[in-house]
């Protein structure tokens, strides 16, 4: 019997590479990057692509992540975010394909003192944030069977360094490390993701908005602690041992404003899976070991 046939759009990113090992296994996987279908296309240009596709499922992982790129372009944050994933919803929809869309935090404003559920009000304050809003709304208005998954705090092995390279690199370089201690919220792992979502990946129950993120919660600047302690239990020598305090405003200044908590409630996909997602440093730990400190470490 043939397997499903699951197309990744956007599968040499971070969450797409997470998608494409998590689904390679169990189904006929159709990895699509920039070269094969451009968020930048038309509409028709990107169902011309799409329709050769023999697809059971699309998991649409690209867009513009790039927060403070997205406030000076709005207009490549709306095509990228919103226009594009309307017209691939649509195309989905009219064959009868489900689509999973990811979406982010950043679409809330971060003033709730609680983990945020699906179905609290969003009020984004960047222009990525708007833009993803919009891309959850196109998607989900052109089929009741699409699904939007809301990350945050996402790393990952990929392209660009994750926020756990960086603070380790930053700790073996400088005697001092600051960073940002108001800001709270969920270090999530790529791969912890796409394996917490593949049992709903075909269950129509699985359907509007889904919060999913490792469990527990932390500042950004106890994130950097932690990447830190990890690194020095694999043997990295670090200059700067502890990782002090600062603030966002200091950190951005006039870049585009983050929101100040974006703990996301898992209780819907527990409820739906029976499942529970691991505590944030057990996977961190992992990674640090497996991806972060070997770059550090002396043959
Ligand atoms: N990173 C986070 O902390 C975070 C948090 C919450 C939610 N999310 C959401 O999770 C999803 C995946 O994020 P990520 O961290 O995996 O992002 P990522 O590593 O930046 O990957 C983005 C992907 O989009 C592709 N892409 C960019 N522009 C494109 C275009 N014009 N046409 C086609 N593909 C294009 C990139 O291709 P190239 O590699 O060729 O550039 C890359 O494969 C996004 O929806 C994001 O909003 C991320």
């Amino acid at each position: 019997m043939s397997r499903p046939h699951v197309v990744i759009i956007g599968s040499n990113g971070r969450l797409g590479r997470a998608l494409l090992e998590t689904c390679q296994p169990r189904y006929d996987v159709i990895p699509l990057t920039r070269y094969d279908l451009d968020l930048a296309w038309s509409e028709r240009r990107l169902r011309e692509a799409l329709d050769p596709l023999p697809a059971d499922l699309v998991l649409l992982a690209a867009g513009n992540t790039n927060v403070d790129h997205c406030e000076l372009h709005p207009d490549e944050a709306d095509q990228l975010n919103v226009i594009a994933p309307g017209a691939i919803a649509r195309w989905c929809a009219g064959r009868g394909i489900r689509l999973i869309n990811f979406s982010t935090d950043y679409v809330f404003d971060g003033e709730k003192n609680a983990p945020y559920t699906e179905d609290d009000p969003i009020n984004p304050l960047s222009v990525y944030g708007q833009s993803k809003a919009e891309g959850e709304e196109a998607t989900l208005a052109a089929s009741d069977h699409h699904l939007v998954v809301r990350l945050t705090w996402l790393y990952g092995p990929g392209k660009a360094l994750a926020t756990p390279d960086w603070a380790v690199e930053l700790a073996v370089k400088n005697e001092r490390l600051h960073v940002v201690s108001d800001r709270v919220g969920c270090p999530s792992y790529t791969g912890d993701m796409a394996a917490a979502l593949e049992p709903l990946l075909f269950d129509a129950r699985a359907s509007g908005l889904l919060h999913l993120c490792n469990a527990g919660s932390c500042t950004w600047q106890e994130w950097a602690q932690y990447c830190v302690d990890c690194a020095i239990e694999c043997g990295v020598e670090v200059r700067a041992r502890t990782v002090e305090p600062m603030s966002m405003d200091e950190l951005f200044g006039k870049r585009a404003l983050r929101p100040r908590q974006t703990v996301l409630s898992t209780a819907r996909y527990e409820s739906l899976t029976g499942r529970t997602l691991p505590d944030w440093r057990v996977p961190l730990r992992r990674y640090i070991a497996d991806h972060v400190a070997p770059r550090f470490l002396r043959v």
